[in-house]
């Protein structure tokens, strides 16, 4: 039996174009010892990607050019030789980007019950939202009633940055490239403010919103946003550095923020992390985030693409803002 699979065409130059991917088949034969068999339901599509897609070396190896991509995906098992799993079982697995795959079951996490729909396993209750999760409350280090920045505040993991630290009784003000997305963040998601990026001087937006400064920033986009919001920091802030979405296409490298000396006088914090850091705080995770979705205290968005054909363009509208929430596409 084959799968439908997303592979690289060639290697992005600058943004990400349709040709960049072709469609290729995979073996998903009759699984054998160990091995499960499954039929994917949905799959994640996220900024880091990009960074593999470049053939040099990272904290994960590169995609190579025609071998079928992986990330994030949520299926359901059709065939199992392992004893731990059994037909209909919902699992998460890297085995995304094809529509289906037999492999060893190591390394693929059983669901077990699930109380919200199974995309919300790749998005809130998944990995952004334990991004969020360890990204603010451990390496933000959030204290009860401080003002919290995030950028890229509609997206997957900014989105969930916001609410929880309303829970958190913070003050939340979040950033987004559209009108339509500031709306989304006050009048739905519940941030006491929020403002368009690509109307006017982010600093002066900032200061305006944060006169008394900002304790923790939630960094999605580096860049201008961090120079932004390092101008605006109070003594002693943290700054949690989760991702730099506006360099992630850059063709050459570009000088870092040129203002990190304030980092010195203001004794701030700025730590870099990957949410796999944070492995040891998936139960709790798992156990707080779905309380608070299934009592509606975080409303999850998502934006869905259909079919494995459309994942390239899926992929291409995380650099132009398309997605609202998590980028899924449906299989
Ligand atoms: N450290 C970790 O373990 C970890 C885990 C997951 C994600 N991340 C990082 O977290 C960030 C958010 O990821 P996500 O999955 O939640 O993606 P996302 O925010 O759902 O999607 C990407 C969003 O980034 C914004 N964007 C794109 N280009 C931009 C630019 N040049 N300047 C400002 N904003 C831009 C767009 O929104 P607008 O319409 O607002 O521009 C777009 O919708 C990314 O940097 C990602 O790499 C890190």
């Amino acid at each position: 039996m084959c799968a439908k699979a997303v592979a690289l065409a060639a290697r992005p130059e600058g943004m990400p174009k349709t040709s960049d991917f072709q469609i290729v088949e995979v073996e998903s034969n009759d699984p054998t010892d160990g091995e499960i068999q499954v039929k994917n339901i949905c799959m994640s599509v996220d900024p880091y990607m990009r960074g593999r897609m470049v053939d040099r070396k990272s904290y994960v190896p590169p995609f190579q050019i025609g071998e079928p991509l992986t990330g994030g995906a949520i299926g359901k098992v059709i065939k199992s030789a392992h004893p731990d799993f059994k037909e209909g079982d919902f699992v998460s697995s890297h085995w995304g980007w094809r529509d289906g795959f037999t492999a060893r079951a190591d390394g693929i996490e059983r669901l077990g019950e699930i109380v919200a729909p199974a995309s919300e396993y790749l998005g809130a209750i998944g990995m952004p939202g334990m991004t969020a999760y360890a990204g603010l409350l451990e390496v933000g280090a959030l204290k009860d009633g401080e003002t919290v920045f995030v950028s890229g505040a509609a997206g997957a993991v900014g989105s969930i940055v916001g609410q929880i630290a309303k829970l958190k009784n913070c003050h939340v003000i979040g950033s987004a490239g559209s009108e339509e997305k500031v709306d989304l963040l006050t009048k739905e998601l519940g941030f006491d403010s929020a403002f368009n990026y690509n109307d006017g001087n982010l600093l002066s937006h900032l200061r305006e919103l944060a006169p008394e400064g900002i304790d923790v920033y939630f960094d999605n986009v580096g860049a201008e946003h961090l120079e932004a919001a390092l101008m605006c920091m109070r003594p002693f802030g943290r700054i949690p550095l989760c991702g730099a979405i506006a360099t992630y296409n850059d063709t050459a490298p570009r000088p870092g923020p040129n203002n990190l000396s304030m980092a010195i006088g203001l004794g701030l914090t700025l730590r870099g992390f990957i949410v796999t850091h944070f492995n040891h705080m998936k139960d709790q995770f798992r156990k707080d985030m779905e309380t608070w979705v299934t009592k509606g205290e975080i409303v999850t968005k998502e934006t869905t693409y259909e079919g494995i054909e459309s994942a390239g363009d899926a992929f291409i509208g995380l650099f132009t803002g398309a997605n609202t929430g998590k980028m899924i596409v449906n299989l």
